[in-house]
Protein backbone atom coordinates (compact mmCIF):
# COMPACT_ATOMS: atom_id res chain seq x y z
CA UNK A 1 0.00 0.00 0.00
CA UNK A 2 1.33 3.17 -1.47
CA UNK A 3 1.72 6.11 1.44
CA UNK A 4 1.40 9.83 0.84
CA UNK A 5 2.93 11.42 3.78
CA UNK A 6 -0.19 13.77 5.71
CA UNK A 7 -3.01 12.29 3.94
CA UNK A 8 -6.54 12.83 5.37
CA UNK A 9 -9.36 10.98 4.71
CA UNK A 10 -12.95 12.78 5.09
CA UNK A 11 -15.98 11.15 5.95
CA UNK A 12 -19.78 13.11 5.82
CA UNK A 13 -22.68 12.37 3.75
CA UNK A 14 -22.79 16.14 2.68
CA UNK A 15 -21.11 17.59 0.41
CA UNK A 16 -20.94 20.81 1.11
CA UNK A 17 -18.78 19.90 4.06
CA UNK A 18 -16.61 17.79 2.13
CA UNK A 19 -15.65 20.44 0.14
CA UNK A 20 -15.10 23.14 2.99
CA UNK A 21 -12.82 20.86 4.77
CA UNK A 22 -10.76 19.86 1.90
CA UNK A 23 -10.05 23.32 1.00
CA UNK A 24 -8.89 23.69 4.06
CA UNK A 25 -6.48 21.30 4.30
CA UNK A 26 -5.81 21.34 0.86
CA UNK A 27 -4.71 25.09 1.01
CA UNK A 28 -2.13 24.05 3.91
CA UNK A 29 -0.73 20.97 2.14
CA UNK A 30 -2.23 18.03 2.78
CA UNK A 31 -3.60 15.72 0.69
CA UNK A 32 -7.40 14.76 1.13
CA UNK A 33 -9.81 11.98 -0.09
CA UNK A 34 -13.27 12.31 0.01
CA UNK A 35 -15.74 9.62 1.26
CA UNK A 36 -19.60 10.23 1.50
CA UNK A 37 -20.19 7.44 4.15
CA UNK A 38 -18.60 4.94 6.41
CA UNK A 39 -18.66 2.17 4.23
CA UNK A 40 -16.42 3.82 1.28
CA UNK A 41 -14.38 5.00 3.60
CA UNK A 42 -13.33 1.50 4.93
CA UNK A 43 -12.97 0.80 1.41
CA UNK A 44 -10.53 3.59 1.12
CA UNK A 45 -8.71 2.78 3.79
CA UNK A 46 -8.33 -0.73 2.87
CA UNK A 47 -6.83 0.36 -0.34
CA UNK A 48 -4.36 2.99 0.70
CA UNK A 49 -2.82 4.38 3.75
CA UNK A 50 -4.15 7.52 5.79
CA UNK A 51 -2.67 9.14 9.21
CA UNK A 52 -6.15 10.69 10.08
CA UNK A 53 -9.67 10.71 9.20
CA UNK A 54 -12.03 13.61 9.99
CA UNK A 55 -15.44 11.75 10.34
CA UNK A 56 -19.00 13.18 10.61
CA UNK A 57 -21.16 11.98 13.17
CA UNK A 58 -24.66 11.07 11.93
CA UNK A 59 -24.43 9.63 8.86
CA UNK A 60 -26.96 6.53 6.86
CA UNK A 61 -25.72 2.92 6.75
CA UNK A 62 -22.93 3.39 9.23
CA UNK A 63 -22.53 6.56 11.63
CA UNK A 64 -19.29 7.89 13.07
CA UNK A 65 -19.28 6.02 16.25
CA UNK A 66 -19.44 2.30 13.83
CA UNK A 67 -16.87 3.64 11.85
CA UNK A 68 -14.46 4.75 14.68
CA UNK A 69 -14.76 1.26 16.15
CA UNK A 70 -13.82 -0.45 12.62
CA UNK A 71 -10.95 2.26 12.31
CA UNK A 72 -9.53 1.47 15.70
CA UNK A 73 -9.80 -1.88 15.05
CA UNK A 74 -8.33 -2.53 11.70
CA UNK A 75 -6.11 0.49 11.26
CA UNK A 76 -5.23 1.22 14.88
CA UNK A 77 -2.53 3.52 13.86
CA UNK A 78 -5.25 6.28 12.29
CA UNK A 79 -6.27 9.58 14.05
CA UNK A 80 -10.21 10.07 13.84
CA UNK A 81 -11.55 13.23 14.61
CA UNK A 82 -15.85 13.18 15.24
CA UNK A 83 -17.65 16.30 13.38
CA UNK A 84 -20.63 16.99 15.23
CA UNK A 85 -23.56 18.89 16.02
CA UNK A 86 -23.93 20.18 19.55
CA UNK A 87 -27.37 17.93 19.72
CA UNK A 88 -24.99 15.08 19.89
CA UNK A 89 -22.29 16.48 21.91
CA UNK A 90 -22.56 13.15 24.21
CA UNK A 91 -21.81 10.50 21.71
CA UNK A 92 -18.79 12.73 20.65
CA UNK A 93 -17.68 12.71 24.11
CA UNK A 94 -18.17 8.88 24.07
CA UNK A 95 -16.22 8.58 20.97
CA UNK A 96 -13.44 10.34 22.56
CA UNK A 97 -13.32 7.79 25.57
CA UNK A 98 -13.51 5.07 22.18
CA UNK A 99 -10.25 6.65 20.83
CA UNK A 100 -10.85 9.41 19.19
CA UNK A 101 -8.04 11.85 19.06
CA UNK A 102 -11.14 15.18 19.52
CA UNK A 103 -13.91 16.67 18.33
CA UNK A 104 -15.00 19.63 16.36
CA UNK A 105 -18.81 21.39 16.35
CA UNK A 106 -20.60 21.49 13.38
CA UNK A 107 -20.85 23.74 11.37
CA UNK A 108 -17.16 22.94 11.02
CA UNK A 109 -14.68 26.42 10.30
CA UNK A 110 -11.79 25.81 7.58
CA UNK A 111 -9.80 27.52 10.43
CA UNK A 112 -10.68 25.15 13.15
CA UNK A 113 -10.10 21.92 10.78
CA UNK A 114 -6.76 23.09 9.96
CA UNK A 115 -5.68 23.60 13.60
CA UNK A 116 -6.92 20.07 14.77
CA UNK A 117 -5.41 18.37 11.69
CA UNK A 118 -2.04 20.24 12.75
CA UNK A 119 -2.18 18.71 16.59
CA UNK A 120 -3.40 15.11 15.04
CA UNK A 121 0.69 15.23 13.20
CA UNK A 122 1.82 16.98 15.83
CA UNK A 123 0.43 13.65 18.12
CA UNK A 124 1.56 11.57 15.11
CA UNK A 125 5.00 12.53 14.97
CA UNK A 126 5.31 12.62 18.60
CA UNK A 127 5.06 9.11 18.48
CA UNK A 128 7.09 8.14 15.96
CA UNK A 129 10.13 9.75 17.53
CA UNK A 130 9.02 8.28 21.05
CA UNK A 131 8.82 4.78 19.25
CA UNK A 132 12.31 5.25 17.62
CA UNK A 133 13.76 6.44 20.92
CA UNK A 134 12.22 3.68 22.48
CA UNK A 135 13.91 1.45 20.32
CA UNK A 136 17.25 3.51 20.53
CA UNK A 137 16.81 2.72 23.91
CA UNK A 138 16.49 -0.70 24.32
CA UNK A 139 19.31 -1.43 21.66
CA UNK A 140 21.25 1.07 24.04
CA UNK A 141 20.78 -1.39 26.80
CA UNK A 142 21.13 -4.54 24.78
CA UNK A 143 24.97 -3.35 24.08
CA UNK A 144 25.29 -2.40 27.37
CA UNK A 145 24.60 -5.64 28.49
CA UNK A 146 26.48 -7.23 25.78
CA UNK A 147 29.17 -5.18 26.79
CA UNK A 148 29.26 -6.07 30.75
CA UNK A 149 28.48 -9.51 29.92
CA UNK A 150 31.57 -9.15 27.36
CA UNK A 151 33.93 -7.57 29.94
CA UNK A 152 32.52 -10.17 32.87
CA UNK A 153 33.44 -13.70 30.91
CA UNK A 154 36.62 -11.96 28.96
CA UNK A 155 38.43 -10.74 32.31
CA UNK A 156 37.22 -14.17 33.46
CA UNK A 157 39.14 -15.83 30.94
CA UNK A 158 41.94 -13.90 30.53
CA UNK A 159 42.56 -14.32 34.22
CA UNK A 160 43.87 -17.47 34.14
CA UNK A 161 46.03 -18.04 30.95
CA UNK A 162 47.75 -14.71 32.43
CA UNK A 163 48.36 -15.27 35.55
CA UNK A 164 49.97 -19.33 33.87
CA UNK A 165 52.03 -16.71 31.96
CA UNK A 166 52.99 -14.84 34.73
CA UNK A 167 53.59 -17.44 37.38
CA UNK A 168 56.06 -19.96 34.91
CA UNK A 169 58.09 -17.21 33.33
CA UNK A 170 58.64 -16.16 36.75
CA UNK A 171 59.86 -19.65 37.82
CA UNK A 172 62.23 -19.91 34.05
CA UNK A 173 63.17 -16.04 34.88
CA UNK A 174 64.66 -16.78 38.38
CA UNK A 175 67.85 -16.66 39.57
CA UNK A 176 67.44 -20.62 40.73
CA UNK A 177 65.82 -21.37 37.59
CA UNK A 178 69.23 -23.78 36.70
CA UNK A 179 68.59 -25.58 39.53
CA UNK A 180 65.55 -26.97 38.00
CA UNK A 181 65.60 -30.06 35.59
CA UNK A 182 64.90 -30.62 31.88
CA UNK A 183 61.94 -32.53 32.55
CA UNK A 184 61.06 -29.72 34.99
CA UNK A 185 61.58 -26.77 32.68
CA UNK A 186 59.71 -28.89 29.80
CA UNK A 187 56.46 -28.72 32.13
CA UNK A 188 56.94 -25.00 32.88
CA UNK A 189 57.05 -24.41 28.95
CA UNK A 190 54.27 -26.80 28.17
CA UNK A 191 52.23 -24.73 30.55
CA UNK A 192 53.30 -21.53 29.16
CA UNK A 193 52.47 -23.01 25.65
CA UNK A 194 48.89 -23.58 26.42
CA UNK A 195 48.11 -19.99 28.40
CA UNK A 196 49.28 -18.55 24.92
CA UNK A 197 47.12 -20.88 23.06
CA UNK A 198 44.33 -20.43 25.14
CA UNK A 199 44.93 -16.54 24.49
CA UNK A 200 45.18 -16.76 20.63
CA UNK A 201 41.51 -18.33 20.67
CA UNK A 202 39.95 -16.12 22.63
CA UNK A 203 41.92 -13.31 20.39
CA UNK A 204 40.59 -15.13 17.26
CA UNK A 205 37.24 -15.35 18.64
CA UNK A 206 37.33 -11.87 19.44
CA UNK A 207 38.01 -11.09 16.36
CA UNK A 208 35.50 -13.50 14.68
CA UNK A 209 32.69 -10.93 16.54
CA UNK A 210 33.99 -8.10 15.13
CA UNK A 211 33.78 -9.54 11.60
CA UNK A 212 30.44 -10.63 12.54
CA UNK A 213 29.47 -7.34 13.61
CA UNK A 214 31.11 -5.55 10.55
CA UNK A 215 30.12 -4.96 6.87
CA UNK A 216 33.73 -5.59 5.10
CA UNK A 217 34.49 -9.30 5.40
CA UNK A 218 33.94 -11.11 1.95
CA UNK A 219 33.71 -14.21 1.52
CA UNK A 220 35.92 -16.46 -0.99
CA UNK A 221 34.73 -18.77 -3.32
CA UNK A 222 36.90 -21.97 -3.62
CA UNK A 223 36.31 -25.75 -4.61
CA UNK A 224 36.79 -27.77 -1.73
CA UNK A 225 37.21 -31.71 -1.01
CA UNK A 226 34.70 -31.73 1.70
CA UNK A 227 35.62 -35.08 3.28
CA UNK A 228 39.51 -33.90 3.58
CA UNK A 229 39.03 -30.68 5.27
CA UNK A 230 37.26 -33.00 8.07
CA UNK A 231 40.07 -34.94 7.81
CA UNK A 232 42.35 -32.05 8.58
CA UNK A 233 40.11 -30.86 11.44
CA UNK A 234 39.53 -34.12 13.00
CA UNK A 235 43.40 -34.71 13.20
CA UNK A 236 44.85 -31.76 14.35
CA UNK A 237 42.45 -32.12 17.62
CA UNK A 238 43.82 -36.07 18.21
CA UNK A 239 46.57 -34.75 20.76
CA UNK A 240 43.78 -32.72 22.13
CA UNK A 241 41.04 -35.91 22.65
CA UNK A 242 43.72 -38.12 23.69
CA UNK A 243 44.49 -36.23 26.98
CA UNK A 244 40.89 -36.98 27.26
CA UNK A 245 40.71 -40.34 26.66
CA UNK A 246 38.15 -39.02 23.99
CA UNK A 247 37.65 -40.63 20.57
CA UNK A 248 37.76 -38.74 17.71
CA UNK A 249 37.22 -39.95 14.18
CA UNK A 250 35.32 -39.10 10.47
CA UNK A 251 32.41 -40.90 9.81
CA UNK A 252 31.76 -43.05 6.67
CA UNK A 253 31.46 -40.41 3.99
CA UNK A 254 29.56 -42.11 0.83
CA UNK A 255 31.25 -40.38 -1.77
CA UNK A 256 34.09 -37.67 -2.78
CA UNK A 257 32.25 -34.36 -2.21
CA UNK A 258 33.29 -30.83 -3.61
CA UNK A 259 31.57 -28.00 -2.54
CA UNK A 260 32.17 -24.02 -3.11
CA UNK A 261 32.75 -22.95 0.36
CA UNK A 262 35.57 -20.29 1.43
CA UNK A 263 37.74 -23.51 2.83
CA UNK A 264 39.29 -21.02 5.94
CA UNK A 265 36.42 -20.18 6.81
CA UNK A 266 34.34 -23.74 7.18
CA UNK A 267 37.84 -24.97 8.85
CA UNK A 268 36.98 -22.35 11.43
CA UNK A 269 32.99 -23.78 11.43
CA UNK A 270 34.25 -27.54 11.88
CA UNK A 271 37.18 -26.81 14.51
CA UNK A 272 34.92 -24.35 16.76
CA UNK A 273 32.49 -27.44 16.47
CA UNK A 274 34.39 -30.18 17.82
CA UNK A 275 36.24 -28.30 20.00
CA UNK A 276 32.56 -27.83 21.48
CA UNK A 277 32.38 -31.80 21.58
CA UNK A 278 35.68 -32.33 23.46
CA UNK A 279 34.77 -29.82 25.92
CA UNK A 280 30.99 -30.38 26.56
CA UNK A 281 31.59 -34.24 26.45
CA UNK A 282 33.38 -36.22 29.71
CA UNK A 283 36.38 -38.32 29.41
CA UNK A 284 36.19 -40.94 27.63
CA UNK A 285 33.89 -40.02 25.42
CA UNK A 286 33.15 -40.31 21.47
CA UNK A 287 32.92 -37.93 18.40
CA UNK A 288 32.29 -38.45 14.72
CA UNK A 289 32.43 -36.22 12.21
CA UNK A 290 31.24 -36.58 8.60
CA UNK A 291 30.44 -35.25 5.71
CA UNK A 292 27.43 -36.69 2.79
CA UNK A 293 25.57 -35.37 0.26
CA UNK A 294 21.84 -34.21 1.08
CA UNK A 295 20.37 -33.01 -2.54
CA UNK A 296 21.67 -29.95 -3.51
CA UNK A 297 23.34 -29.79 -0.15
CA UNK A 298 25.84 -31.05 1.49
CA UNK A 299 25.77 -32.27 5.18
CA UNK A 300 28.29 -31.77 7.97
CA UNK A 301 27.30 -33.64 11.19
CA UNK A 302 29.90 -33.71 14.22
CA UNK A 303 28.28 -35.67 16.62
CA UNK A 304 29.14 -37.04 20.30
CA UNK A 305 28.10 -38.54 23.51
CA UNK A 306 28.57 -35.43 25.88
CA UNK A 307 26.54 -33.66 28.67
CA UNK A 308 23.44 -32.76 25.41
CA UNK A 309 21.62 -29.50 25.97
CA UNK A 310 18.63 -29.49 27.33
CA UNK A 311 15.69 -28.64 24.49
CA UNK A 312 14.80 -25.25 26.36
CA UNK A 313 18.04 -23.94 25.34
CA UNK A 314 18.97 -25.22 22.02
CA UNK A 315 17.17 -21.86 20.14
CA UNK A 316 19.46 -19.76 22.77
CA UNK A 317 23.17 -21.22 22.27
CA UNK A 318 23.56 -19.34 18.86
CA UNK A 319 23.26 -15.92 20.82
CA UNK A 320 26.53 -13.83 21.47
CA UNK A 321 28.07 -15.34 25.22
CA UNK A 322 25.44 -17.18 25.92
CA UNK A 323 26.76 -20.62 27.51
CA UNK A 324 23.73 -23.33 29.48
CA UNK A 325 26.62 -23.86 32.53
CA UNK A 326 27.12 -21.04 34.75
CA UNK A 327 30.43 -18.83 34.42
CA UNK A 328 31.22 -20.54 37.56
CA UNK A 329 31.78 -23.57 35.86
CA UNK A 330 34.67 -21.48 33.43
CA UNK A 331 38.01 -22.95 33.38
CA UNK A 332 40.44 -22.12 30.28
CA UNK A 333 42.14 -25.15 30.72
CA UNK A 334 41.02 -27.02 28.25
CA UNK A 335 41.24 -30.43 29.33
CA UNK A 336 39.00 -29.77 32.20
CA UNK A 337 35.11 -31.01 31.52
CA UNK A 338 32.92 -28.10 30.63
CA UNK A 339 35.83 -25.87 30.03
CA UNK A 340 33.92 -22.23 29.06
CA UNK A 341 34.65 -20.16 26.53
CA UNK A 342 33.22 -16.67 25.84
CA UNK A 343 30.08 -17.72 24.13
CA UNK A 344 30.75 -16.74 20.42
CA UNK A 345 31.86 -19.62 18.88
CA UNK A 346 28.14 -20.34 18.01
CA UNK A 347 27.06 -17.39 16.58
CA UNK A 348 30.19 -17.34 14.76
CA UNK A 349 29.21 -20.88 13.04
CA UNK A 350 26.14 -19.62 12.16
CA UNK A 351 26.62 -16.01 10.88
CA UNK A 352 29.56 -17.98 8.68
CA UNK A 353 26.53 -20.75 7.41
CA UNK A 354 23.58 -18.38 6.72
CA UNK A 355 26.73 -16.25 5.21
CA UNK A 356 27.12 -19.15 2.75
CA UNK A 357 23.64 -19.79 1.91
CA UNK A 358 23.42 -22.74 4.21
CA UNK A 359 22.23 -23.45 7.67
CA UNK A 360 23.00 -25.00 11.00
CA UNK A 361 20.28 -27.43 13.17
CA UNK A 362 21.50 -29.11 16.68
CA UNK A 363 19.60 -32.41 17.92
CA UNK A 364 20.21 -32.76 21.64
CA UNK A 365 18.97 -36.05 23.46
CA UNK A 366 17.77 -35.71 26.80
CA UNK A 367 19.81 -37.58 29.99
CA UNK A 368 23.21 -38.59 30.55
CA UNK A 369 25.12 -39.47 27.51
CA UNK A 370 22.96 -39.08 24.80
CA UNK A 371 24.98 -36.17 23.18
CA UNK A 372 24.87 -33.23 20.58
CA UNK A 373 24.56 -33.44 17.12
CA UNK A 374 25.47 -30.39 15.21
CA UNK A 375 24.17 -30.14 11.49
CA UNK A 376 25.72 -28.08 8.86
CA UNK A 377 24.08 -27.78 5.56
CA UNK A 378 26.34 -26.14 2.77
CA UNK A 379 24.79 -25.66 -0.75
CA UNK A 380 27.53 -27.48 -2.76
CA UNK A 381 27.97 -25.18 -5.38
CA UNK A 382 28.19 -22.05 -3.40
CA UNK A 383 25.69 -19.66 -3.07
CA UNK A 384 25.56 -15.49 -3.19
CA UNK A 385 24.01 -14.47 -0.11
CA UNK A 386 24.79 -11.15 1.12
CA UNK A 387 24.31 -10.90 5.11
CA UNK A 388 25.60 -8.74 7.62
CA UNK A 389 28.03 -7.62 4.67
CA UNK A 390 29.33 -11.64 4.07
CA UNK A 391 29.28 -12.37 0.72
CA UNK A 392 30.45 -15.41 -1.85
CA UNK A 393 32.34 -14.15 -4.71
CA UNK A 394 31.64 -15.52 -7.78
N1 LIG B 1 28.59 -30.19 21.81
C1 LIG B 1 28.00 -29.56 22.82
N2 LIG B 1 27.47 -30.25 23.88
C2 LIG B 1 26.86 -29.62 24.89
N3 LIG B 1 26.74 -28.29 24.99
C3 LIG B 1 27.23 -27.54 23.97
C4 LIG B 1 27.88 -28.13 22.85
N4 LIG B 1 28.27 -27.15 22.01
C5 LIG B 1 27.88 -25.99 22.60
N5 LIG B 1 27.26 -26.22 23.77
C6 LIG B 1 26.65 -25.22 24.68
O1 LIG B 1 26.43 -24.02 23.95
C7 LIG B 1 27.13 -22.94 24.55
C8 LIG B 1 27.57 -21.95 23.50
O2 LIG B 1 28.60 -22.53 22.69
P1 LIG B 1 29.70 -21.58 22.08
O3 LIG B 1 30.59 -22.40 21.22
O4 LIG B 1 29.01 -20.42 21.45
O5 LIG B 1 30.45 -21.01 23.36
P2 LIG B 1 31.65 -21.62 24.22
O6 LIG B 1 32.18 -22.86 23.60
O7 LIG B 1 31.19 -21.70 25.63
O8 LIG B 1 32.72 -20.45 24.10
P3 LIG B 1 33.67 -20.11 22.84
O9 LIG B 1 33.20 -20.90 21.68
O10 LIG B 1 33.48 -18.63 22.65
O11 LIG B 1 35.05 -20.48 23.27
C9 LIG B 1 28.26 -23.59 25.33
O12 LIG B 1 28.72 -22.79 26.38
C10 LIG B 1 27.60 -24.86 25.83
O13 LIG B 1 26.84 -24.59 26.97
MG1 LIG C 1 32.66 -22.88 21.56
Amino acid sequence: MAKTPNKILIVDDEEVIRNICQRSLESRGYTVQLAENGIKALEYLRQESFEVVFTDFKMPMMDGIELLEAIKRDHPHVEVVIMTAFATIESAIYAMKEGAFDFILKPVKPDQIRIVANRCFDRIKLGEENKALRLANEKLTELQNMKNKFIAITSHELRTPVSHLKGYVGILADEYAYQLSDQEKKQCMQVISDAILDLEEIVTNMHNLIHMESSETTLKSEKVDIAGLVQQSVSAYQLTARKRKQEVKVGASAEKLVVTVDRAQIKGVLNELIQNAIKFTPDGGKIEVSAQRDGDYCLVCVKDNGIGIPSSEQGLIFEKFYEVQSSDHHSSSKEAFKGGGLGLGLPSVRAIVEAHGGGVKVKSGKGKGKGTEFQIFLPINGQKKSRKGRQLNS
